[in-house]
């Protein structure tokens, strides 16, 4: 492993401003600049170096904190795909940044500890609350280069081509991240932008150590990895990858660097574009310079709906989370769903045949509203789920089949929340779509690149990877957005926050997203417990129920075989879902880092 030796002063102020934080934090586990190595740095640096120390530590450090699978705090919470990330969104609300502050210094993070999903080379969804009340929606999602067209991934025959709109340079998406993030700053931030970047820089610089699950991912993909980054200096070389190896990216941390000083130019102009660009051109992609600078993400109109005496905050097209969300639990209430206990066969039939629906529509009605009239009130009007709620009954199979997108005209992703002192909540997904994306790297550059195309549509009638279909208003064209499950999402009751939900998943965010819903609002489960519930899922084709692999111990057999008796077909899968969501009880803010990953909240 390489070791990195920082010995120039300004990497040095940096340093120690974020050892200093990170002193303040007693559970320190796989944290970079662990308090044994600041001690080494403080002898060898001497008395000065320590006095500096003293001046950053804030006198918020001496509030309690808890970084942890499950934290409370009073004042502030993070809750994120990683415990470096958790720690660094806290360590920002703790100098008295803001949630957006803190949601930058994570999304940056994630792009260095997690790069599964975590990146500057995809999109992603932040809906947020202002301590003021507003409610925001920023749209960084992907678009499609200007050179796509609608039959890029069809062969001569009119046949979908295997991989081509899933690996590979053809199926990247111009990436929005850096340039939501730039936005978010721009309007809500409060501390510098480079100093909110400058703990993920020394993170790539420095390395972070990998946990099981990140080894057993990345052996995963090693081999297309390798083939389609044929001069890979990327992560380290010695291979298969074990829990406790250190990760350095050099090259990453340069990137970063330069966003860090030049903001959104740093990324979509410049030597970092001309990389992208170049990269693109070694390996028969589309997307050009002039996509990367015509690049903006766009703020958006938040959908909200009621459900059960609470308010629901989520996410618009180009999502279609926040549609299906809000149509189940509008017919979810309608249908009484508080009579039956939770995750009993009645329950889940009924959740199954909302989900049914939902996604139906999903399936012919959505896409980027930019390129397609999205009828987002009339997919959510009273009248209209009224009847297409009108025929449901618990444990009464409908067959897919018979169910059609209803409208009279028309894996991996990361989520992460927070919530600061002055109220402000933040919810964003973010991802590269399939765990690294395309596989592809940009050379000397270090990061991941997306693998978004895949989310249009290539083929009526041709599932995508998440077994996801769609018609013409999620066809491919230049410059539009490909339609998302993502679905941020934020709670309120009498105009204050209770719950700040989201998930990855693909095609399962939504319906992870409802039963999280569900689980806290309705039923009154803690968080940790509701994390911990075995999830399902349907999402009208293909025909069945997929349920994790707990539904196959204790009790909930008798639950599983009550419904394959009613003719539900059943499908046992892996994991499904991975919430991070803060919830709020009381004067207390409970984070829940979901028990599927390494997912961790830190609060204080
Ligand atoms: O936007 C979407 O719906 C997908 N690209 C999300 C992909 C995803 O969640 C993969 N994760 N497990």
């Amino acid at each position: 492993m390489h070791k990195v030796i920082i010995n120039n002063t300004s990497k040095t102020f940096e340093f120690l401003r974020w050892t200093a934080t990170s002193k303040c934090s007693f559970t320190n586990v796989n944290f970079a600049f662990s308090v044994s190595s600041a001690l080494k740095f403080f002898v060898f640096r001497g008395v000065l170096a320590s006095f500096f120390v003293l001046i950053f530590i804030s006198p918020n450090c001496l509030s309690a904190q808890q970084v942890s699978k499950n934290a409370t705090g009073k004042n502030g919470m993070v809750v994120s795909a990683r415990e470096e990330a958790s720690r660094i969104g806290m360590e920002v609300l703790m100098k008295g940044g803001n949630a957006f502050d803190a949601a930058i210094a994570v999304h940056f993070a994630l792009a260095v500890v997690y790069p599964q999903a975590g990146n500057i080379g995809g999109g992603g969804f932040m809906l947020a609350i202002t301590a003021k009340g507003e409610n925001v929606a920023l749209d960084f999602r992907e678009k499609a280069p200007a050179l796509a067209h609608r039959d890029m991934y069809l062969d001569a025959d009119g046949n979908v081509i295997a991989n081509l709109s899933t690996l590979g340079h053809l199926s990247v998406g111009v990436p929005g991240s850096v340039d939501g993030m730039a936005k978010i700053h721009e309007k809500y931030g409060t501390l510098p932008w480079n100093e909110l970047i400058m703990p993920a820089v020394l993170l790539a610089e420095n390395g972070f150590i990998i946990t099981e699950l990140d080894a057993i991912e990345m052996n995963k993909h090693l081999a297309d990895l390798d083939s389609l980054n044929p001069n890979n200096d990327y992560f380290q070389p010695d291979r298969p990858y074990k829990a406790g190896d250190t990760i350095v990216q050099q090259h990453l941390s340069l990137v970063l660097r330069k966003i860090a000083q030049a903001g959104k130019k740093g990324f979509y102009d410049g030597p970092v574009a001309a990389m992208i660009v170049r990269e693109m051109t070694k390996g028969g992609g589309i997307l050009s310079f002039e996509d990367l600078q015509n690049y903006q993400s766009v703020w958006r109109t938040p959908l909200v709906g009621k459900f059960y005496g609470h308010e629901v905050i989520t996410m618009p097209p180009p999502s279609s989370g926040g549609i299906a969300l809000l149509q189940m639990l509008y017919m979810l209430e309608k249908l009484k769903i508080k009579n039956y206990p939770i995750n009993s066969a009645e329950y889940i039939s009924l959740l199954v045949e909302v989900e049914r629906l939902a996604y139906a529509d999903r399936s012919q009605h959505m896409g980027d509203p930019d390129f397609y009239k999205v009828d987002a009130a009339g997919l959510l009007s009273a009248a209209y789920l009224k009847k297409r709620y009108a025929n449901i009954k618990p444990l009464a199979y409908t067959p897919s089949a018979n169910v059609k997108p209803g409208h009279t005209e028309s894996e991996q992703t990361t989520h992460f929340s927070i919530i600061d002192q002055f109220g402000n909540a933040v919810a964003i997904t973010t991802t590269l779509n399939s765990r690294f994306g395309s596989k592809v790297f940009v050379s000397n550059a270090g990061f991941l690149l997306n693998n978004e195309m895949d989310d249009f549509s290539s083929k009526p009638g041709v599932p995508n990877q998440f077994g996801l279909l769609g018609d013409s208003a999620n066809a491919i064209q230049p410059g539009k957005r490909m339609l998302s499950s993502m679905t941020p999402t934020i709670v309120c009751k009498n105009k204050k926050t209770v719950l700040i939900t989201g998930s990855p998943g693909g095609a399962t965010i939504i319906t992870s997203v409802l039963q999280n819903i569900l689980q806290t609002l309705v039923y009154n489960k803690s968080l940790e417990e509701a994390l911990a519930m075995p999830r399902f899922h349907h999402q009208w084709y293909p025909d069945k129920i997929y349920m994790e692999e707990g539904w196959q111990s204790g009790i909930f057999t008798m639950v599983v075989s009550t419904l394959e008796k009613a003719g539900y077909p059943i499908q046992y899968r892996d994991l499904i879902g991975r919430v991070d969501a803060i919830l709020k009880k009381g004067n207390m803010y409970y984070g829940g880092g979901d028990p599927r990953g390494d997912d961790m909240a830190a609060g204080y």
